[in-house]
């Protein structure tokens, strides 16, 4: 017995050196709408020329839906003739989870098509919003504009937080201060990361850690996904440990974590113009249209063919919880979907972890853990005989 102890306290001391996430909660198919709340009001954040749908119309004017494939497609509206007016706005998404994941989070998106063209904006980010922006932390994983061809990265945050010098990332710099409006910056050097050659590449995958040891966002192209993603289920734990160098990372050096980031839902939305991608001269700077006019040349008028790509397909999106985390009971929620993640969590954790207070040190969550993990162990290794 004091052997087979030894033997299961070890291989549970293997479980933590190494970078594992637990899986969470799947976002995918015929339920993957389920779990988000649509914001039914128009773009009050960055003033784009939309109408943000809610739920019913989104619906009925089939901007959210799953296509044959199985894939959830959220797009902005290319089949409304729309007139000049004092007030112009087209209708489109903007979708947040109804639960929000604390520090120790891994998050896999993987997407065929993203949305492209002259004055789309799209963006899959993180928000903190339990507190006004930016006191809850942001975290920006895909965004891009107009005619850009590769995607861009950023965190927002009160003063106190930047990226540290020389972080391992492949990635270029652009702003390392994450509190000043534009967020500390890195611009993907990976081709193919937006737009038009995204798509043409089948899409790919990104994957956000944030934990104590920092924030990291990770992108592949289709054909470079890591082979641990590429098999992995909806119940399949994952290590991030050999995914090699991140697009871009935020050490904990730099900033911390727990301080700057409340928990993060996530969000998907596509405004169109607004304050970036309307700008004149950002927006000419890669779009040449008759009217040199970011909503007269495109807001205006039928909508298609301008927003026939403005649509993204999303297979899944994948949350886990680090194996080590100390998010007792799961996500914190914030709404009224708290109970199916907490039932997600006790299939994949013991009880023990799960009904475990909020913990302040990080000692004695690590003492936590071990706890859990091998009980869980005992508990299999018991019931095998
Ligand atoms: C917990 O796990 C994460 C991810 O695996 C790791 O980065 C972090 O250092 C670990 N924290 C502790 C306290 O062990
Ligand atoms: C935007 O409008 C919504 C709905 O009225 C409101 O709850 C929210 O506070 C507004 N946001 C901002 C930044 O004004
Ligand atoms: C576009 O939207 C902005 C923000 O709502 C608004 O100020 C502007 O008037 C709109 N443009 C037009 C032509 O309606
Ligand atoms: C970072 O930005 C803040 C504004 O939020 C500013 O007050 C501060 O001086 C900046 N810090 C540095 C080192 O530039
Ligand atoms: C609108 O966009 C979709 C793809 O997002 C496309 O299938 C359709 O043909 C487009 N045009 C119209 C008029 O619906």
């Amino acid at each position: 017995m004091r052997t087979w102890l030894a033997a299961l306290l070890c291989s549970t001391h293997t479980l933590l050196t190494v970078a594992q996430f637990l899986p969470l909660r799947e976002y995918a198919g015929q339920s993957f709408f389920d779990g988000w709340d649509y914001y039914g009001f128009y773009d009050n954040t960055t003033w784009g020329n939309v109408t943000y749908l809610d739920q019913p119309d989104a619906v009925s004017q089939r901007l959210t839906y799953v296509n044959s494939a199985g894939n959830a497609v959220v797009k902005v509206d290319n089949t409304t003739n729309v007139a000049d007016g004092p007030l112009v706005y087209r209708n489109s998404i903007r979708l947040t989870t109804k639960d929000a994941y604390g520090v120790g989070t891994l998050v896999i998106f993987d997407a065929l098509h993203m949305p492209y063209g002259c004055s789309v904006w799209p963006s899959f980010w993180t928000l903190g919003s339990l507190k006004k922006w930016p006191h809850g932390g942001e975290i920006d994983i895909v965004e891009g504009i107009n005619m850009m061809d590769r995607n861009q990265m950023a965190l927002h945050t009160d003063p106190g937080c930047f990226q540290s010098p020389n972080p391992v990332q492949s990635g270029d710099t652009l702003e390392t201060n994450c509190s000043l409006d534009r967020g500390c910056i890195v611009g993907e050097n990976k081709p193919n990361s937006y737009g038009p050659g995204f798509a043409q590449a089948g899409g790919g995958v990104w994957a956000t850690q944030w934990d104590d040891t920092g924030v990291f966002i990770w992108f592949w192209g289709r054909a470079d996904i890591p082979d641990n993603i590429k098999s992995a289920t909806s119940t399949s734990s994952l290590d991030v440990s050999t995914w090699g160098q991140p697009s871009a990372s935020y050490p904990a050096a730099g900033c911390n974590i727990e301080q700057f980031f409340d928990p993060q839902q996530l969000v998907i939305l596509i405004t169109l113009c607004g304050v970036w991608a309307g700008i004149p001269d950002i927006y000419s700077s890669t779009c040449h249209t008759p009217k040199n006019s970011c909503y007269a040349d495109n807001i205006i008028g039928p909508g298609s063919p301008t927003y026939d790509e403005a649509y993204f397909e999303i297979p899944y999106i994948r949350v886990y919880q680090a194996s080590n985390s100390t998010q007792s009971g799961g996500p914190s929620a914030t709404q009224s979907g708290a109970s199916t993640v907490v039932q997600t969590v006790l299939t994949t954790l013991p009880a023990a972890q799960t009904t475990l207070p909020t913990l302040a040190s990080g000692s004695t969550r690590v003492t936590y853990s071990i706890t859990g993990l091998t009980l869980l162990s005992m508990l299999l290794f018991w019931s095998a005989f």
